[in-house]
């Protein structure tokens, strides 16, 4: 089978289109909004509006980038959620024009099973069973992942995602969004051990997260150690440290926990927060006792087209819909809501 794949992703602050021939990417364009940053999160309506005015020149560049023509594309797909709703119109109903317009099959995607698929981005068949973490800004999820169409949820968070909490503790550090990144480059410096935040166990829900606790006990500490309006003056790097160790430990501790009790040596890690150096780090650890952890590769970790493009591949080829030798239509794969 040959496959050309345009594939858009506009779930969120992230405008992206990417041209794919078969598991391989050849184009993978990116545009993100920075403005954002002037009000220290998303603004939804602001986003949509700059989705609309890039998505054209995005795809013209994710075609010019493939050296290929509009005309060679035989699958499209789009993101169809979740993310921000008017966000993700954007890209869905350009994707589903183009697809309407050119006569070829339309693939929705659903955004968190790209994430947990883009580990594996290039290849072309992914091994099963594994374990999967998907953190990222909006959803911390364990999966327990069977097949291509076959998953189940073992836990999520009740409350902040992994990456809210990493936003907001650097939003109350004085640090800009979005502040995941910046927590993961001043800690490199600081000392992990210099304060012990605490995150909850949720013991009678052990594959659950929480970290809305985590924020309260920063904004306590910071408080009683620095008073207000100490910002300027705070050892930053030391408490990002620690801060990120807490975080990184109950996704970890986790993760690993439900491996070990399902016997299931394959553990694959995604979304924004998997780009985090001490995430990777701690999870490396593991392959010393015989697991296989699995990254994307980096500019696959946070919003991308090129996910999109390659979990549209994987289900195209292994649908019960195609098998039948029907087209694919939209709705067809997006039945998983989180
Ligand atoms: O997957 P993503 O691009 O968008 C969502 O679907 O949410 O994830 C964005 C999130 C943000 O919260 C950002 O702070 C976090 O990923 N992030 C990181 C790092 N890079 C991005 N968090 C910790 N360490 C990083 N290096
Ligand atoms: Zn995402």
């Amino acid at each position: 089978m040959n496959l050309t794949i345009l594939a858009i992703e506009s779930s969120c602050d992230e405008t992206s289109a990417s041209v794919l021939k078969n598991s391989n990417v050849l184009s993978n364009v990116i545009s993100s909004q920075l403005f954002h940053k002037e009000y220290g999160g998303i603004v939804p309506e602001l986003a949509s509006r700059a989705h609309i005015k890039s998505i054209d020149t995005i795809v013209s560049k994710a075609f010019s980038g493939a050296k290929t023509d509009k005309s060679e594309v035989n699958l499209v797909a789009a993101t169809q959620g979740p993310g921000l709703i008017g966000s993700l119109l954007v890209g869905y109903n350009y994707a589903r024009s183009f697809s309407i317009a050119m006569r070829k099959p339309f693939a929705a995607i659903n955004h968190i099973e790209s994430h947990l698929f883009s580990c594996f981005i290039g290849n072309e068949e992914v091994e099963f069973p594994f374990i999967a973490l998907v953190v990222s800004g909006g959803h911390t999820i364990l999966f327990h992942v069977k097949g291509y169409d076959d998953h189940s949820v073992l836990g999520k968070t009740l409350d902040d995602a992994a990456g809210e909490a990493f936003d907001k503790g650097a939003k109350m550090l004085g640090l800009e969004y979005p502040g995941g990144p910046l927590i993961d480059e001043l800690a490199k410096t600081g000392n992990e051990n210099y304060h012990k935040f605490p995150v909850s166990s949720l013991k009678d829900s052990i594959y659950d997260f929480s970290f809305s606790g985590i924020k309260t006990s920063l904004l306590y500490f910071l408080r009683k150690e620095f008073g207000a309006g100490a910002a300027g003056t705070l050892p930053l790097n030391d408490i990002c440290a620690s801060y990120q160790r807490a975080v990184v430990s109950s996704l970890v501790g986790k993760t690993m926990l439900a491996a070990k009790e399902l016997g299931i040596t394959s553990i694959a890690v995604s979304g924004g927060v998997s780009a985090n150096s001490k995430l990777r780090s701690e999870f490396m650890k593991f392959t010393n006792e015989g697991y296989e952890i699995y990254f994307p590769q980096k500019i696959y970790s946070t919003d991308n087209a090129a996910m999109i493009g390659y979990t549209a591949y994987l289900k195209y080829r292994n649908s019960p819909v195609k098998r039948t030798g029907k087209d694919l239509f939209e709705n067809a794969f997006a039945r998983f809501e989180y």
